[in-house]
């Protein structure tokens, strides 16, 4: 078999009984080396590739929604007729095969040809220019959507990274642990702009944007026109006020940069400090102790992540990472910085030769600000994206919309909503009026223990656990006035898929 499977599974060109898959059924089986999944809907059935275009999840664990089928591991969604990843992370689409029903049996057939993804817009009403400003996941997926939907006008990514659109979340998980190769990393190859003609242009900062004259204004003065802009600035990390934040020691975590001059001063050193107890804090201490550092963390909280997950997962994530090793220094924090050694405010002191800051983000709005957009605590945006400028769509770390789901405007920082964002800018930047209504999901990753989180809950009333939170099996429901806002959960992926649709359902 081409994929790691213990049991491939039935041989599907040998046929299946077709009564014995019940509607929204899913079966795992194999045609000659290939490992194709069979879903029936209704009274059709349909044949595609068994694992995931993103991460390899296995699509058998997923959900039937419509014409759909979603990923168990980070809620991807493919057309089932056409393979389409239609909803991010997947970018790509998967294998579709030809299937026949003879007999009372289906057969899976013969892979089916590719079918393009239908044309958005045509030639005529396309705008000539499109300048995304940002080389991250919303700007990526943007830009991507535009050429998979038939956009074939200038197309232009301005970046002031050096490097080429990375996966990010990657940076504080595996590639920061050191357990993933380096080609897991760029989103995609050099090719895959110059094939699609993307402009991309890195290390080029944006210094402005004129939204009079359409044209954005570059660091070194040249000037870019557009017909179309999309602002995806991200966010970047929070630099304590502290002595001693400058040192050559001392690190923040959001590009590729970040990560490589981690890797190379953990090389060198026994112990290290995480100051954080947050998402990227607690994924970088576990990467570190995989590297096998002795590892601190220092957090102002009584409980990691309890504002987010409360205190039930919080305790649980507090034992999770000192089963590994990981020393807590909780109701503290970091009072100065010196060479080699942290100060604590409680008095203590930590000898460590590594620091890293994981204490928050703020979105990038410098250039949002400057050009009058409407601001509220990020870049205040419509139900289809576009900011208080007509032509101006924003989108990821920086956009605060209109949320549906929990009735307010709420700015997040995930990865799968920033993509999600960028693919709906990038249709609306073609004429589509689409509504981002996408239900927010996230998930971090700790040791082999994985954590989806999906909608959004800043306060709650009640907290329903179900399952068993230490034997990592559960699910947790975070309530207001009996209305569940959020669903975190550990090993429980389909439930948290059908809890993604119900609430999206809710809402419709
Ligand atoms: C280490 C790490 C791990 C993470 N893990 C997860 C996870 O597991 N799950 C999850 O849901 N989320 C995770 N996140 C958060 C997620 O990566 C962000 O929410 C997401 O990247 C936001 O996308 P974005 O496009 O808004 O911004 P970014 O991806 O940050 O991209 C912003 C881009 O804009 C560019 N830019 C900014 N200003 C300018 C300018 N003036 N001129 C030119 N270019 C500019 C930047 O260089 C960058 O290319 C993680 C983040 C980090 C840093
Ligand atoms: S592996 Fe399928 S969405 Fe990530």
């Amino acid at each position: 078999m081409s994929d790691t499977q213990s049991d491939p599974g039935p041989d599907l060109s040998q046929g299946i009984v077709a009564d014995s898959l019940t509607d929204g059924a899913l079966l795992a089986g194999h045609v000659g080396d290939e490992a194709v999944l069979l879903a029936r809907r209704g009274d059709e059935f349909f044949a595609v590739a068994a694992f995931c275009s993103h991460y390899h999840g296995p699509l058998a664990e997923g959900v039937l929604v419509g014409d759909t089928i979603r990923c168990p591991w980070h809620h991807a969604c493919f057309d089932l007729k056409s393979g389409e990843a239609v909803s991010a992370p997947a970018l790509a689409p998967i294998a579709c095969w030809t299937t026949e029903q003879r007999d009372g049996k289906v057969f899976v057939r013969a892979p089916a040809a590719p079918r393009p993804a239908a044309r958005a817009v045509s030639a005529a009403a396309a705008p000539r220019r499109i300048v995304i400003v940002g080389g991250g996941a919303a700007g990526f997926a943007a830009a991507e959507m535009l050429r998979r939907k038939g956009y074939d006008s200038d197309l232009t990514m301005l970046s002031d990274d050096a490097a080429p659109p990375v996966d990010r979340p990657n940076l504080s998980k595996d590639y920061l642990a050191g357990n993933a190769p380096e080609d897991w990393i760029p989103l995609r190859e050099a090719q895959f702009y110059a094939e699609r003609r993307i402009d991309l242009r890195l290390s080029t900062a944006v210094a402005g944007i004129d939204p009079r004259a359409r044209e954005v204004t570059l660091a070194d003065g040249k000037r870019v026109p557009y017909d179309r802009l999309l602002l995806a600035t991200g966010a970047e990390p929070v630099r304590l006020p502290l002595p001693g934040m400058d040192l050559p020691h001392v690190f923040t975590l959001r590009t590729l940069a970040d990560c490589r001059a981690i890797i190379a001063r953990a090389g060198e050193e026994r112990r290290a400090v995480v100051l954080g107890a947050s998402f990227i804090g607690l994924e970088v201490a576990a990467a570190l102790r995989a590297r096998g550092l002795e590892v601190h963390v220092v957090a102002p909280e009584a409980r990691p992540m309890e504002r987010v997950l409360g205190p039930q997962l919080g305790d649980f994530i507090r034992r999770l990472h000192e089963e590994h090793g990981v020393i807590f220094h909780l109701q503290d924090t970091a009072a100065a910085i010196e060479p080699g050694r942290l100060r604590l405010a409680s008095g203590g002191t930590i000898d460590a030769g590594l620091v890293v800051a994981g204490v928050g983000v703020r979105p990038r709005l410098a250039l949002a600000e400057s050009a009058g957009l409407a601001i509220d605590r990020g870049v205040s945006v419509d139900g289809r994206l576009q900011t208080s400028a007509p032509g101006i769509y924003a989108a990821g770390d920086i956009a605060r919309w209109p949320d549906a789901h929990s009735g307010s405007a709420i700015r997040v920082e995930h990865w799968v909503v920033a993509q999600r964002q960028g693919q709906v800018a990038a249709l609306n930047m073609l004429g589509a009026g689409e509504r981002f209504d996408a239900v927010p999901f996230f998930w971090s990753q700790h040791y082999d223990v994985p954590i989806n989180y999906v909608g959004h809950a800043e306060s709650w009333d009640e907290i329903v656990v179900e399952g068993d939170i230490d034997a990592r099996d559960c699910l947790l429901r975070y309530k207001l006035g009996g209305r569940v806002l959020a669903v975190a959960s550990i090993y429980r992926d389909r439930a948290s898929l059908l809890a993604e649709v119900e609430m999206e359902r809710a809402t419709v």
